[in-house]
């Protein structure tokens, strides 16, 4: 039995598995450039983020009705609840898909539709969160969350994600100051690629309650000792890291290091389609690679409950 878990850093775009891609585009009358899966599954070597993000956005092209959304995130609930999840905190993109003309309309629907009978068909509460992407205009992302303002019953939190390097968070500051005044909770990637600098940035400049990814924080003393003071979260995706070339292999992952420094680390999946597994595997990775001990792993999951946007009371039974 997998422990009960939260999962929090998980892009649900990110989980469409190459035969789903295959079944929509051929429900939506739309050719891939690859011959079968297994095609598509080979160009998964990635040599960084952006080559990563170059095929992800490229696959996006096959969701185009709110079925489509549905059908997505009804497939990664069914899977998360084979792993133990009891919560899930669900990132989309919305700006992936109004730039090719898919009503932000569609896609909130369509995600909120499966994720509205989660509880009972999975035993699984769920939110959404969206993210703004860091390396498109910020007056775009001002027009997604004037969208999201129809939405906000749907919506728990905002975030932002995409090419890291060369784009810093602090241009969006105004964006989620705004997210901030609708009643939105925040968070953001940084210190996956970039530096330590970038999560100072998205504390100081953002407000962020949580931090997406955030392994590089391990490289500033002073920042551990900020995190571990204020138990601001870690969102941390070890398969991801290593698929990314953020690291170089499971076992030099600093995610014992995080736990031992007493930084409230999380363990997730981020885009569990293209990485080789789903947030279970990356428990069971993580705790073969880096020798975690029992405790640890227990610690993992109960930050994951701790760092949720659950309510007070639910959050506290979980703990
Ligand atoms: N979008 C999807 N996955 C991402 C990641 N790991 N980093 C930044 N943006 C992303
Ligand atoms: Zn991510």
């Amino acid at each position: 039995m997998p422990i009960p878990k939260a999962e929090l850093h998980l892009h649900i775009e990110g989980t469409l598995e190459p035969e789903l891609a295959f079944a929509l585009a051929e429900r939506n009358g739309i050719a891939l450039p690859f011959a079968d899966p297994d095609a598509l599954r080979e160009a998964y070597a990635f040599a960084d983020l952006q080559s990563f993000l170059d095929l992800y956005y490229e696959l996006m092209a096959v969701l185009r009705t709110p079925r489509d959304f549905a059908d997505l995130a009804d497939a990664y609930l069914r899977r998360a609840q084979a792993d133990g999840v009891r919560h899930a905190e669900i990132f989309f993109d919305p700006q992936a898909h109004t730039a090719r003309g898919v009503p932000f309309d569609v896609v909130v629907e369509g995600l909120h539709g499966a994720l509205s009978t989660s509880r009972d068909r999975y035993g699984i509460s769920s939110a959404l969160i969206m993210c703004f992407l860091r390396d498109q205009p910020v007056d775009s992302a001002l027009e997604t969350l004037a969208s999201a303002e129809r939405h906000l019953d749907k919506i728990i939190a905002v975030g932002l994600d995409s090419a890291e390097v060369g784009n810093p968070a602090a241009r969006f500051a105004a964006v989620f100051e705004r997210a901030r005044e609708l009643g939105l909770r925040c968070v953001a990637h940084a210190g996956e690629e970039g530096p330590a600098e970038y999560v100072w940035e998205v504390l100081d400049v953002l407000r962020v309650e949580r931090v997406d990814h955030g392994i590089r924080s391990m490289e500033d003393p002073e920042l551990v000792e900020r995190l571990r003071a204020e138990r601001i979260p870690l969102t941390v995706c070890p398969f991801s890291n290593v698929r990314l070339r953020a690291v170089d292999h499971l076992g030099f992952h600093p995610l014992k290091r995080m736990l031992e420094a007493g930084l409230v680390a999380t363990v997730n999946s981020d885009d569990p389609a293209y990485f080789g597994g789903y947030v279970q595997e990356n428990y069971d990775g993580v705790a073969a690679a880096l020798e975690l001990t029992d405790d640890q792993i227990c610690t993992l999951a109960r930050n994951s409950f701790e760092a949720s946007f659950l309510d007070e009371a639910t959050r506290s039974a979980y703990l």
